[in-house]
Order: structure tokens, then C-alpha cells, then sequence
């Protein structure tokens, strides 16, 4: 049985009273807190609770600064219990006068600030605590050993309303006598380039360190070096590092005799993230092309690690690119991203990495006269964990399967971004907004965006409106305007919904209730005659028919497309109401007239597009009297398409669903399986192991769909997006069918579609209550279906043809006729 509590870690945690979660169901259970890991005493005991709740509330009094807490839950099934099964919490600073520390800062323009001291301890360490935040990205040592495996700590939040602090256990590191504690702090997304070429120092010009040692000695002396406290040097490293940019490492050389100064006073909270932490996941060895080019096989995110050795003193550059063109680095993608790391090196052995950067690559140019000895390519993304695996018998849809995931892999570095390789890489609210459900299914999500909603909430405007970038860094001027869009405002909506669906955790939606009514609220307080009509959207953007350089003029009206939106998230906040107790008919009154006003008004129209017609279907738009012929419809513009997606941002997750909601499942397939662009399949048959931005990016000529009109500057063109691998949820739901829902109970519903000469798919999704599955085969003209259903869920089989049927809990094999 796997333990988790909200607060998303063990160590360290801020939520003085996390809800707790388990992963059996039986018929009751029992929570225990105590002190001590025996459980010589308890802090509190639930006692016998009957029923399988997938959250409990923390049931004993909130922590204080510092304090372990060990919880045991057992679980009775059929009037027996279960063996206790053991977690415990440690709280981190809970209160800002736990803090003794100050923030320390450099204001030298160059290199990167190393702030050190010794710390003498009278006796060996029995515990140590290192809580440590900076305005900046972080490295921090002992005695030269990194505190932990983490990178680019403490990521990246709305900083001005919250500042991530990290809570390490660092006893081992520490030994009685002299320790030499030292902390680097790198640029980040701090005071380095952000947005575009010439924003710096988006959040201030200074980076600057906030740590406090902790440490209680043998002898029972307790020893506190906290920064502020005067034992403190500063020195910068010859370094100089920009997230886009990369890095540059002159001879390792160390620069003295600079000046601490304090840094201005927080202010935002210091609390810790409850999503896990960004680090290295990964590492494959990259392919020599010749003539210095390497090619990692896979378009990912992170760096190369370099093996290499000189005799002599001599520089190594690496340049980055996700595709090639005409055998060389195509850049021009990265706009003024320069995405290259240089190191000036002695004669020797040397391994190198880039520090405080990452690059969105597949291919990596390295330019040196040392001999190279061998090549790597280090993954680093937020390290989630996965919760969903897709097979099925066309290798395509499995590598499509796997662009997604790798696009996920790359954009999720902490907090969802829209591309990680171009002067960008921003939290578009919209890109999001779009892959909530498939990004919750492919991977346990929850506390991961629980972190990114925090932010969400914290720059929703007062008036409802929310950003369309979190943390939202656009600049004044510009930008001006960005916010509250149809599609990307509506992030504030459907991503809390979904993580509560994919969790069953309703703490979720209970903590961003008002920000998903504000936006409701907002969008309806701009209504005029119940329709909301605001010229400027973002639209369907990227609908394949719109020109390359204008991607918000879509085919389906934007008028349309942001009341289809709008009538969703009304009925999803109306559901969230529901699920919380409270009342939510205004909100269903709401979305029922301006589904019937858009319709009145666009109906027509809508029916002329592929996006028209999917979010008509699936934001119920359309009268219950034609949609069947609005099904039809939209199969027949696939057929009159060739097969080819006619979809943008905003109808893509939808297309496919609509299709075989009306029963076209064939036409369904036919879109999935379209080989011609614009098509999933024409991208993974050119190569892509990513999802592009673009349906073309790489155009059937051979050449990059940039955006420009051909002028060569600027752009837009990505060729890791996750946006389009949206697709993936109909992989899982209906072409292998297991959908997994927690809310308003926890159900699943096995239905497999099988079609375009698929002869087999599995889907195994995590869920609260362990693994589901379903593996379906077809032979001897019958389909064999495999379900696992965890305990905790009411589960059912729907076939192709013929009545829905229950399913029992645990594995089951069933037989049914494909054509009756
Ligand atoms: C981003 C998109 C985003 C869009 C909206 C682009 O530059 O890459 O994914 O949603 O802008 O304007």
C-alpha cells in the first residue's frame, strides 16, 4: 500500500495539517500520530472509521516548527484488519521568526556569487537541518558535496508572493570539527533573460542567498550558521549563466573581495513546494554524426555531460538545436536563445556540465581541440512520477504515445511551460489548459500543479481576469492586455479540475473555488445580451488554416470558440460547487442560456469546422435534436479533409472524443491515422520524437515553418509543444478504453473502440487506489478483453455492441463478439 500526504514531501513541509492518503480501500480504517517511529504514544488515533475515503483530513493538532510526526494507517477489509503501514511528516520553518537568517546578496554585475563560511562543530552532528531559498537558482555544499541531487533549486513561482524553501537532512555530511559550507547562486529565472532579448532582471537585479544550518551535536550543543550572521565571504565564480543563453566557465578561477550587502526584504511568503523537485532523470548516450556533431537520438531537455581530455589549456563550446538542417544546427528556432555553453579548461581530465541552464535539444555541436572521450545527454525536467503506459499493435500511435510523454517530460521543469528551447519558456495558462487531462493521466500531477495553481491564484487579477502566462513576467508595454483569454484564462478552471478528478483530492478544488468563480464571473460580468464578445482572442490557435505568421486567425470563430469555453468552465465550477456542498444552480442556469445563445448565434457557422463542431459536441452547445446530425457533420468534414486535422489548440483535445461520442469511430481512426499533413502521424512518420508546435513545422518540403512569412526573423516554431499531444487521453479512454475517474466516486469505465486495424491496445493508468488496466486483443473474430480494477472502484464493461455489464475487483478476461 503506497502513503502520501498533501504536502507533496516528508521533509521539510509548511502545511502544519496535511490531509492524509492511502492507496487500499477496505471497509474501514484507523490513523494513528505519534512522537516517536515505535509509537511508544500516540497524538491522536481516529479509532475505527468505517468507509474508504481517499483523503482524510490531518487528524491530530497542526505541527509546529520542526517537528517529526509519524502517522500509521491500517485498513479492515471483510472484518480483518491489515498489517500498519508507516510515513511520517517533518515540518520546516512554519513562522517567519523560526528564521534567524537574512538574505545575503551580491550586487557584482559578473560571475556568480559564492557566499562560504566555516562551521565548527564540538562534537560529531546526531541531526542537522539545512533550510535554504534564494532569489536566484542555488547550489549548496558541504565540505564540497552537493546537499542533494536537485537542480535549478528552488525553481520558479510567483516570486513576489512566494518564495520555495528546501529542507535537507544533512547530518551525514557533517562531522565534528572545521565544515566548509558554501552556496552558489546562479541567475535563474531571477535577474536572468526572460521573455524576450532584452528583459533581464525580470524580478530584481541582485541574487541572494537565505539559509539557515540547523545542527545538534552529540554532546548536546546545538550549533546555528545562518546567513546574516557575519562568518559569511563572498566570492564569484568566473561564470557567467543565463537560462536561454547557457553557460560560460572560465578556468574554474575564483574572483575575491567582494561585498555582502542585505538584500532588500521579502516579500512573499517562504514556504516549501509540494512538487518534486527538478533534477537529473535521465541520461543517454548521444551518437557521434562527425565533424563534432552529437545526436542524442530523442529531443529532450536538459545538457550534455562532456568527458574530455587535454593536454594543453583550450576552450570547449557546445551549441544546442532540437532538429537539423542541411546536415548543421537548425537555430533559427531558438530566436535569440543562444543555448551555448562554453568552459576555458586546463590540461587534464575533465567531466563537465553546464551549470544554472537548460537547453530543449536533440542535437549538440561541441567545438574543442581536447580529446572528447565520451558524450552524454543528461535529462532534467520536475521529477514526476509517470502514471500511465499505452501499447498498442501500430508502432506509430505507441511513438506518438511517447512524444507526448517526452514532451511533457520537458516542459514540465517547475512549472508548466509551452516550449523549453526558445528565448520563451514561459507558463502559458492556455498550453496548459488544453493538456490538464493528459498531462494528469500520463503523470501523477497533483503536486506538482498544486505549486503552479498557487502562483495561479496569486496573480489572478482582483477582478477575475487571470494572466495568460504564471508566473506572469509579460512586461508592461507590448504584452499590455494579456489576460483573461478565452482558452488560456480558462487554465484557472479546468486544471484544478482535473488534478481533483485524477486525485479524488476535493482540497484542490476547494482551494481554488474563488479563483475558477472569478473567472466565471469575470467572463459573465463581460457579457453583452448573455454572449461575451470580445473582439481580441487567442482563438484556436494554430488552427492549420490560419497563416503561418498570424496563428490567432482560426477558421472557427473566436466569438464562438471563447463561449464554448466560457459554457465549460461555468459547468465545471458548477460541478466543483456541487462536489463541495454548496449551491450551484445559478452556474448551471448560466452555462445552459449561453450554450443556447451561442448556438442561436454561431450554430451555423460552427458546423463548418472541425473545432466548431467538437466543441459544440463536447461543451454541449448543440441541442440534444441535432447531434446527431452535428456528428455527422463533422465526420463528413474529416472525409471531405482527406483525413487531415483541421483542429488548433482548443479543438484538439476535443476532436477525436466528439467523433466517437456520435458513434464515428471510423472517422475517428481516420483522423488519428492520417499519415498527410497536417496529421499526428505525419510529424512521428518525419522523424518527430517530440510533439511540434506546429502541425508543420517541418513543412513536406523539406522546409522549417517558422512563422515569418520567410523574412527569417523572430518566428514561432518549437518542435516541443505538448499542446496537440492532447490526443493521447482518446489513446488511453477509447482506443485501448479505460477512463479512471475519481469524482464525484471513484469509477471506471472499460470500453474499448477498437478500430483502424488495431489488433491489440493496453492502457494501464495509475489511480489513488493503485493500477488499473484493461489489454485488449482481437482474434478469432472476437475481442478478448484483460481488466484490473483496484479495490475502491465500482467498475464497468461497456463492449462495442451490446449491454454494459459489471466488472469485479481485481483481474478479469471476457470474450465478446466484435460484429453482432
Ligand atoms: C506560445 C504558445 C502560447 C501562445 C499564445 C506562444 O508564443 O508558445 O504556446 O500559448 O504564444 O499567444
Amino acid at each position: 500500500m503506497t502513503l502520501r500526504n498533501r504536502a507533496g514531501r516528508r521533509l521539510g513541509i509548511t502545511d502544519p495539517a496535511p490531509d492524509l492518503s492511502w492507496s487500499d480501500a477496505g471497509d474501514a480504517y484507523q490513523v494513528q500520530l505519534s512522537d516517536s517511529a515505535s509509537f511508544a504514544s500516540f497524538l491522536a488515533d481516529s479509532g475505527r472509521v468505517p468507509g474508504a475515503p481517499l483523503w482524510v483530513p490531518w487528524p491530530g493538532p497542526e505541527l509546529t516548527s520542526r517537528q517529526r510526526v509519524h502517522w500509521r494507517v491500517r485498513v479492515e477489509t471483510g472484518g480483518s484488519w491489515g498489517d500498519w503501514q508507516h510515513d511520517w511528516v517533518e515540518a520546516g520553518l512554519l513562522s517567519s521568526s523560526d528564521w534567524t537568517a537574512v538574505l545575503i546578496a551580491s550586487t557584482s554585475e559578473k560571475g556568480a556569487p559564492r557566499f562560504a563560511r566555516a562551521v565548527e562543530l564540538p562534537a560529531a552532528p546526531v541531526h542537522a537541518r539545512l533550510h535554504v531559498t534564494a532569489l536566484g537558482v542555488h547550489e549548496v555544499t558541504l565540505g564540497g558535496v552537493p546537499v542533494s541531487d536537485e537542480v535549478l533549486a528552488p525553481g520558479w513561482t510567483a516570486y513576489e508572493s512566494w518564495l520555495p524553501v528546501d529542507t535537507y537532512d544533512v547530518t551525514e555530511l557533517l562531522h565534528e570539527g572545521v565544515n566548509e559550507l558554501a552556496a552558489v547562486v546562479g541567475n535563474g529565472w531571477w535577474r536572468g533573460r526572460i521573455v524576450s532579448q532584452h528583459r533581464k532582471e525580470a524580478y530584481g537585479p541582485s541574487r541572494a542567498l537565505l539559509l539557515q544550518l540547523e545542527i545538534t551535536c552529540a554532546d548536546g550543543t546545538t550549533v546555528v550558521a545562518a546567513t546574516g550572521d557575519g562568518a559569511w565571504t563572498l566570492t564569484h565564480l568566473d561564470l557567467t549563466d543565463d537560462l536561454y543563453d547557457g553557460t560560460h566557465e572560465r578556468n574554474r578561477h575564483e574572483r575575491s573581495g567582494a561585498q555582502i550587502t542585505h538584500a532588500d526584504s521579502l516579500h512573499g511568503e517562504l514556504a516549501a513546494r509540494t512538487g518534486p523537485p527538478v533534477r537529473r532523470t535521465e541520461t543517454l548516450a548521444a551518437r557521434p554524426l562527425g565533424e563534432g556533431l552529437y545526436d542524442a537520438g530523442q529531443n529532450l531537455v536538459g545538457w550534455l555531460r562532456l568527458h574530455l581530455r587535454t593536454s594543453e589549456s583550450c576552450t570547449v563550446t557546445v551549441r544546442h538545436a532540437e532538429v537539423l538542417h542541411e546536415g548543421t544546427l537548425a537555430t533559427a528556432p531558438l530566436r535569440s536563445a543562444k543555448a551555448t555553453d562554453t568552459w576555458e579548461l586546463s590540461a587534464g581530465e575533465h567531466v563537465l556540465e553546464p551549470r544554472f541552464t537548460f537547453h530543449g535539444f536533440r542535437y549538440a555541436h561541441v567545438d574543442t581541440s581536447a580529446e572528447v572521450l565520451a558524450v552524454e545527454a543528461v535529462v532534467v525536467g520536475s521529477d514526476l512520477p509517470p502514471a500511465a503506459e499505452f501499447a498498442c499493435s501500430d508502432p506509430r500511435l505507441e511513438q506518438l504515445h511517447s512524444n507526448t510523454v517526452w514532451s511533457m517530460r520537458g516542459n514540465f521543469l517547475s512549472v508548466p511551460t509551452d516550449c523549453p528551447q526558445r528565448d520563451e519558456r514561459l507558463g502559458w495558462t492556455g498550453d496548459i489548459a488544453v493538456f490538464a487531462p493528459t498531462a494528469a493521466l500520463l503523470a501523477d500531477t497533483h503536486a506538482f500543479l498544486r505549486d503552479w495553481l498557487r502562483s495561479l491564484r496569486a496573480e489572478q487579477r482582483p477582478d477575475g481576469q487571470v494572466p495568460v502566462v504564471v508566473p506572469d513576467v509579460l512586461p508592461p508595454g507590448g504584452f499590455a492586455g494579456l489576460v483573461g483569454f478565452a482558452g488560456w484564462s480558462d487554465a484557472a478552471v479546468l486544471v484544478p479540475w482535473w488534478v481533483a478528478q485524477r486525485s479524488g483530492d476535493l482540497g484542490v478544488l476547494r482551494e481554488s473555488l474563488d479563483s475558477m468563480r472569478g473567472w466565471v464571473d469575470w467572463v459573465h460580468g463581460q457579457c453583452e445580451n448573455g454572449l461575451w464578445l470580445r473582439e481580441k482572442q487567442l482563438g484556436d490557435w494554430l488552427d492549420p488554416a490560419a497563416p503561418p505568421e498570424n496563428p490567432w486567425m482560426a477558421s472557427t470563430d473566436s466569438g464562438f470558440v471563447a463561449n464554448a469555453l466560457f459554457v465549460h468552465s461555468t459547468r465545471l465550477l458548477a460541478a466543483s460547487l456541487e462536489l463541495l456542498g454548496e449551491d450551484a444552480s445559478g452556474y448551471g442556469a448560466l452555462a445552459e442560456g449561453t450554450a443556447a445563445r451561442a448556438w442561436a448565434r454561431w450554430g451555423h457557422h460552427a458546423v463548418t469546422t472541425q473545432t466548431g463542431c467538437a466543441l459544440a459536441l463536447r461543451y454541449g452547445l448543440v441541442p440534444d435534436t441535432e447531434r446527431v446530425s452535428v456528428g455527422a457533420q463533422l465526420a463528413r468534414l474529416v472525409e471531405e479533409n482527406g483525413g487531415r486535422i483541421g483542429t488548433g489548440f482548443l479543438g484538439t483535445p476535443e476532436v477525436l472524443f466528439a467523433l466517437s461520442d456520435a458513434g464515428h469511430v471510423d472517422a475517428a481512426y481516420q483522423l488519428l491515422l492520417c499519415t498527410e499533413c497536417p496529421s499526428w502521424l505525419y510529424a512521428v512518420e518525419h522523424g518527430a520524437t517530440t510533439i511540434w508546435e506546429r502541425w508543420d513545422a517541418l513543412r513536406p518540403d523539406g522546409t522549417l515553418n517558422l512563422g515569418t512569412g520567410g523574412d527569417g526573423g523572430g518566428g514561432m516554431l518549437s518542435f516541443n509543444h505538448y499542446a496537440y499531444g492532447a490526443v493521447c487521453t482518446w489513446l488511453h479512454e477509447v482506443a485501448a478504453g479505460l477512463t479512471v475517474r475519481t469524482l464525484p466516486e471513484p469509477v471506471i469505465r472499460v470500453a474499448p473502440m477498437p478500430g483502424g486495424g488495431l489488433t491489440h491496445a493496453r492502457s494501464e493508468q495509475s489511480t489513488p487506489r493503485g493500477a488499473a488496466e484493461v489489454a485488449w486483443e482481437i482474434s478469432d473474430g472476437c475481442l478478448h478483453v484483460e481488466c484490473l480494477v483496484p479495490r475502491g472502484f465500482r467498475a464497468v464493461l461497456a463492449p462495442p455492441n451490446g449491454p454494459t455489464i459489471p466488472l469485479p475487483v481485481g483481474r478479469s478476461h471476457h470474450v465478446l463478439d466484435l460484429w453482432s
